[in-house]
């Protein structure tokens, strides 16, 4: 099957390489390694380990940056549900370049986007999605000082002036193009990548000067700032560089982890129980029979629980010798899934403190006009 990536379906098997080319963007090479280890001291395991995958502008931000020109970095959600743990991917490794480069955050919760795209979801409904995954987001360990997270409905004072100056430059059939609309899609989807542009150049606008921005996401986003980064030149604003990461896949066979597949997603505020279970029940890339998985070893590469295992575990080693076992045939999947489930469940429960802990700082956090 033909695999798609938009930033509201992903579906089949996602072709890497093939995205590239047809988004346009530039694999994340040794070259621009290099200028990570030069600048932030170190790798992240996500870049080592290629989770992050491809850019835009890299080089000239790392290029600006040499030359004193600092970036911010500017992130989002769309508050549709519950935080599952593939959205802390460009969370997690957000934080880490907010803490290696000492960089100002935008965060971005687009409420108005799951209210205008999802028919089933009320405006109150969002609104408490919205309010929840703040949690999440906080308890990852953002630097209040250098952070502002905000609701688009609560912050419109400021974004909407922004916003029509994009969308002024945004034709109706450029935006069919991109993002596929029909007849019967509503006014407000049309405009909405207007607002998730703001965001690219808004500390520009507030320093009367140009700023570079660094965008971390997921490749499902990418065909809002395709959009974005063309019309920022025509308003005096430099293009936004950005980093994508591929995504964490669900926990059953094919396709990326979604909230709408409640028993393929692990929730940050599942309870051990769930975790155990889901797990338990995941595509794994091991064989048929016991003896067959001795004689042939297993497939990592397809297999949903090493995906996992891969990102909860930072030492490069470890996970190393888990893929030569598996490979070997000298570990079977059950205790594989038990060692994910026992990293899993110590990562949520911690997460799951901090959460708590976060919601006395939410204020702290929050702009709005
Ligand atoms: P949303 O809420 O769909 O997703 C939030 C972030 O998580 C990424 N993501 C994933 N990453 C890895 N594995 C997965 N299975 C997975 N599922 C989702 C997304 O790519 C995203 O980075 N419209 C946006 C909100 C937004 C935004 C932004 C995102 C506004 N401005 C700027 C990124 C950058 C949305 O609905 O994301």
């Amino acid at each position: 099957m033909r695999f798609v990536v938009t930033p509201w379906e992903v579906k089949g098997e996602v072709d890497y390489e093939r995205l590239i080319k047809e988004f346009g963007v530039e694999k994340i090479d040794d070259k621009i390694l290099k200028l990570f280890k030069k600048y932030a001291g170190e790798l992240h395991p996500y870049l080592k380990r290629r989770l992050f995958f491809s850019h835009r502008d890299l080089d000239w931000l790392f290029r600006e940056y040499e030359k004193g020109n600092k970036f911010y970095l500017y992130t989002g959600r769309g508050p549709s549900s519950y935080t599952h743990i593939g959205h802390l991917v460009p969370w997690i490794f957000t934080k880490w370049l907010q803490e290696k480069f000492k960089a100002k955050l935008l965060f971005q919760i687009t409420d108005d986007e799951k209210f205008l795209f999802k028919r089933e979801l009320s405006l109150e409904d969002v609104k408490k999605f919205a309010y929840d995954n703040i949690l999440d987001i906080i308890a990852l360990g953002f630097d209040r000082k250098r952070t502002e997270i905000f609701l688009n409905t609560e912050y419109s004072k400021t974004l909407y002036p922004l916003a029509i100056k994009v969308a002024k430059k945004i034709t109706f059939s450029t935006a069919k193009a991109v993002f596929g609309f029909k007849n019967d899609s509503n006014i407000g989807e049309i405009f909405f990548t207007s607002m998730q542009s703001v965001p690219a150049f808004l500390e520009s606008v507030r320093a009367g000067k140009n700023i570079p921005c660094l965008i971390p996401y997921a490749i499902d986003q990418d065909a809002h700032f395709r959009v974005c980064r063309d019309v920022l030149p025509k308003l005096g604003y430099y293009k936004p560089a950005s980093i994508h990461s591929k995504f964490i896949p669900g926990l059953g066979k094919g396709g990326k982890m979604s909230a709408s597949e409640p028993d393929t997603a692990i929730f940050v505020t599942d309870a051990p129980i769930e975790v155990e279970r889901k797990i338990l029940k995941a595509f794994t890339g091991g064989r048929d029979t016991l003896k067959e998985q001795k004689r042939l070893g297993g497939k990592p590469k397809i297999c949903t629980v090493f995906a996992y295992y891969s990102l909860f575990e930072t030492d490069d080693k470890k996970v190393q010798e888990l893929e030569k076992k598996c490979k070997c045939g000298e570990i079977f999947c059950k205790e594989c899934k038990r060692i994910l489930i026992d990293i899993i469940n110590k990562f949520l429960k911690k997460h799951q403190e901090k959460r708590e802990k976060a919601k006395s700082k939410v204020e702290k956090f929050i702009v709005k006009d």
